[in-house]
């Protein structure tokens, strides 16, 4: 049970007690320091900010919140808690969705929100290296003087830092062109378990001097060190941007689509995103971009949002122009139509539709969210699947699951499986767990295509990686955290 998996999880693991406070605020200034224990006693209200996650799903109970403001800090903070075995839990934007930032119990919480400087940018080189609590939009702000842009971007980014970025190697809505943080973090500094920080922060594109350890913290979820400092490769802002929606007859002709547009567009490509008809009638109802005209939409089961990103106006125009004449005069055509956007007020209208997705489905209800990777020709499939099976169960009713829907990232073959349900309950979880996982190791897929394993799918690891796998993943936890202080019960039981 989720219980006995958390006191698993806490075993051998001190909570905080005034000692360890008094000693914090040797540390840090008050100001950064909010607790509901003596002697500090602040404003424990604002404590609900970091115990709550962004769905309010999973809720913690941490009693204090540090911020520290620099690495050094972070530090000693991290050596205190090593040493008087105190579980802590590093927080970002806290925007993720698996309950990866959010303490099991009362984990002390650490959040990099107060580290949010930029250290250094080459507009040759476009390397930008930043505290890790820089939030992504800010960044993208920074850069975009100097003609740059983030290599990623996703909903959460007037929210999300990059250091929660890296740790969950998020992927986003630019993964297609700029490929993954794997690619295009080039350096990181780390405070690990122990209070030691390693200083990988290179900025160099080439370094091949033996084992690429900053490879480890990208997606390790804050549970091998705390991420303080990224350097990471930005890329050259597009000269020209353009975006469509294209209304599908079916499904099927998303594939045939893809091929045809990856095929005619080929170097300007830069987004090809999914939302089946549920998630866009959801995005529409709440005030997510304007509603396409009624005859746009009229027999669409689903749509796609291509985005193109290039070097010259007149050529890209040209080419999607092109795309969308070839699809329209086909004898067959995939598409019934296409939105383009006129202007940057229609272009940001375009993308809200798609982006907003996720906050429309959670201002209808609570949302299970399942991150999948499966082979794009079973998107549908597995949307239609796990209705009827709700069906069969008997959840699919007003008061319990009221919307299933599939939306994403066609291109990267990740598909978001969403319920939307009135309330969370046992009975709804029971309904969608295995089956879900299950349905994900038949395709033989990946239960987490981008959000991560987090405190939601521990126990599901094993649907996509093997024993082996799992063995080598625990030892290296035991040989960086032999104390289980960072992030305990998170990625791994
Ligand atoms: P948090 O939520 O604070 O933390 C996430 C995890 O990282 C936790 O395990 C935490 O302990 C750890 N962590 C945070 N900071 C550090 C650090 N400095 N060092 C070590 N560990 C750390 N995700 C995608 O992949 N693609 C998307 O397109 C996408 N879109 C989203 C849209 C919306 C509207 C929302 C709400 C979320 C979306 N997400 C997406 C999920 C989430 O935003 C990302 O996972 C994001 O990268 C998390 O960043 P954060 O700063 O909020 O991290
Ligand atoms: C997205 O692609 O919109 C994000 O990953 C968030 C979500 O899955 O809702
Ligand atoms: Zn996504």
């Amino acid at each position: 049970s989720a219980s006995s998996a958390t006191g698993a999880a806490l075993r051998g693991l001190n909570s905080l007690t005034s000692d360890d406070l008094a000693h914090f605020s040797k540390i840090l200034p008050a100001s950064s320091i909010i607790s509901s224990l003596p002697p500090v006693k602040s404003a424990v209200a604002e404590l609900d900010i970091y115990n709550d996650d962004w769905m309010g799903k999973y809720h913690g109970q941490s009693t204090t919140v540090l911020k520290p403001k620099t690495t050094q800090q972070v530090a000693d903070i991290v050596k205190w808690c090593n040493e008087k075995r105190i579980g802590l839990v590093p927080q970002g934007g806290n925007t993720g969705l698996v309950g990866g930032s959010i303490p099991l119990k009362d984990e002390l919480i650490i959040s990099l929100a107060n580290m949010n400087t930029v250290r250094s940018f080459d507009p040759i080189s476009g390397i930008l290296v930043a505290d890790a609590g820089c939030i992504l939009q800010s960044l993208t702000d920074y850069v975009a003087p100097h003609n740059h842009i983030m290599p990623l971007d996703l909903g959460a980014k007037g929210s999300c830092h990059i250091g929660g970025n890296v740790a969950t190697n998020a992927g986003g809505l630019r993964l297609l062109r700029y490929g993954s943080l794997h690619g295009s973090v080039l350096g990181l500094e780390v405070v690990l378990p122990d209070g030691t920080v390693l200083d990988q922060l290179s900025t160099l594109r080439k370094d091949n001097t033996g084992y690429d350890l900053k490879q480890l913290f990208i997606g390790a979820e804050g549970t091998l060190g705390i991420i303080t400092a990224v350097s990471i490769l930005t890329a050259p802002m597009p000269q020209s941007s353009n975006n469509v929606i294209l209304a599908l007859p079916k499904f099927d002709n998303v594939q045939p689509l893809y091929k045809a547009v990856k095929s005619q567009l080929s170097e300007i490509l830069s987004a090809f995103e999914f939302i089946d008809r549920t998630a866009y009638d959801l995005a529409v109802k709440h005030g997510q971009g304007r509603a396409l005209s009624d005859e746009d939409i009229e027999g669409a089961e689903c749509f796609v949002l291509v985005e193109t990103s290039g070097g010259k106006r007149e050529h890209d125009e040209e080419k999607l122009n092109s795309l969308l004449e070839s699809l329209m005069e086909a004898d067959e055509p995939l598409i019934n139509t296409g939105v383009l956007s006129q202007n940057p007020a229609q272009f940001a209208s375009l993308w809200a539709l798609r982006e907003g997705v996720t906050e429309a489905v959670s201002k209808e209800g609570k949302a299970y969210k399942y991150d999948i990777s499966i082979p794009l020709a079973k998107f549908e499939e597995c949307v239609n699947q796990t209705r009827e099976h709700l069906r069969e169960q008997g959840v699919l009713r007003p008061d319990a699951v009221t919307h299933v829907l599939g939306y994403g990232h066609v291109g990267d073959g990740n598909l978001h499986l969403n319920i939307v349900a009135k309330e969370y309950s046992d009975e709804v979880a029971n309904a969608l767990e295995p089956f879900v996982y299950e349905m994900v190791a038949k395709y033989r897929g990946s239960v987490s295509a981008e959000h991560g394993i987090g405190a939601m799918k521990t126990h599901a690891l094993s649907y996509s990686k093997d024993a082996t796998s799992i063995a080598w993943m625990k030892k290296l936890k035991a040989l960086f955290d032999p104390n289980g202080i960072m992030n305990p019960g998170k990625v791994l039981e």
